[in-house]
């Protein structure tokens, strides 16, 4: 396919693999993150990688623990560009010690959720007027393990690590399936499975440690992205279905279409969500005729 695809959290792991599967296909990659460094250099490794293939690959500045520089992000888009035909909503931080982001979010459901929330609402319009857009959110198996906490979703009265990570992944759960529902755009799933990259750097050795020994038999990042790559082109994709690896445990393995967790398609816990996160981003959708 060729087109233009934005890919959060790109300039390493998951997300770079991802973005080179892309490129080496035709389409033009956008890399967002935060550091330019990284972001420069992994455009660079694109570009010489998948040279003769993609059309265009560049890195641009995205902060998703900061509003102001989605919207930054959105703009520049919408200057650059009238179309968007992928957008991979990858990036994402786990179990850090409870911080919050600009906007006083706290930080794994701010940049995991909020920030993708924000980000694909603003870039909707660019979304819409190209046919056969997709949007692909990007998951855990650990979604299973979550529970939206409605009453202290900022994890304010209690907060656990791992407990707001797998909150921050069912988000991207519920936030995928209630776009598919409520926009005519193609809204899938993907995770990784268990793969090797930054995602576990903790700065904490222990904590570290315990995380490594968490991941033996994990698998490299660049078959961590084929349920993601998987999700943005294959031809018999639908909307409202995951993707990630079929070996034992969803853990590694081929790109096969698995099922999402009860949790996930609460549909009561998904409207009350979406109006939470319309209210703390201040991005509104609207609401679109499904044909
Ligand atoms: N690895 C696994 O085993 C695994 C398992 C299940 C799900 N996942 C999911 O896979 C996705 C990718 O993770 P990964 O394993 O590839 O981790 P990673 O190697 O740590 O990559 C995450 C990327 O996100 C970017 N990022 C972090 N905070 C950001 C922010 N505030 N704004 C913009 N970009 C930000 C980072 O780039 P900068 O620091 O330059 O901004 C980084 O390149 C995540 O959504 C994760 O939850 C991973």
């Amino acid at each position: 396919m060729a087109g233009i695809a934005v890919v959060t959290g790109a300039a390493g792991g998951i997300g770079y693999h991802t973005a080179l599967g892309l490129a080496r296909r035709g389409t033009g990659v956008l890399i967002a993150s935060r550091d330019r460094r990284r972001g420069e250099a992994a455009a660079e490794r694109i570009r010489s990688e998948a040279a003769g293939h993609s059309p265009e690959t560049a890195w641009w500045e995205l902060d998703l623990g900061d509003l102001a520089s989605v919207r930054r992000f959105s703009e520049r888009f919408h200057d650059a560009y009238d179309g968007l035909d992928l957008l991979i909503n990858n990036a994402g931080v786990m179990a850090l010690p409870r911080s919050v982001t600009t906007d006083g979010f706290e930080r794994q459901l701010g940049v995991n959720h909020l920030g993708h929330f924000a980000l694909t609402g603003l870039l909707l319009p660019a979304l819409l007027t190209t046919e056969g857009s997709r949007v692909v959110t990007v998951t855990s198996g650990l979604h299973r393990r979550g529970r939206i906490a409605l009453d202290d979703l900022m994890s304010e009265r209690r907060y656990g690590k791992f407990r707001a990570y797998c909150q921050s992944k069912l988000a991207n759960v519920l936030f995928a399936l209630e776009l598919g529902r409520r926009t005519p755009l193609t809204s899938v799933l993907a995770h990784p499975g268990v793969a090797h990259t930054d995602l576990a750097r903790t700065g904490n050795r222990f904590r570290s440690l315990l995380i490594a020994a968490a991941r033996v038999g994990a698998q490299s990042a660049e078959d961590g992205a084929l349920p993601l790559v998987h999700a943005a082109i294959a031809t018999d994709v639908r909307g409202g279905e995951l993707y990630g690896p079929d070996g034992p445990g969803e853990r590694r393995g081929k790109p096969a279409r698995l099922e999402v967790a009860e949790q996930g398609l609460d549909e009561e816990t998904a409207r009350r969500l979406w109006t939470i996160s319309e209210e703390l981003t201040g991005v509104r959708y609207g609401t679109f005729v499904q044909h």
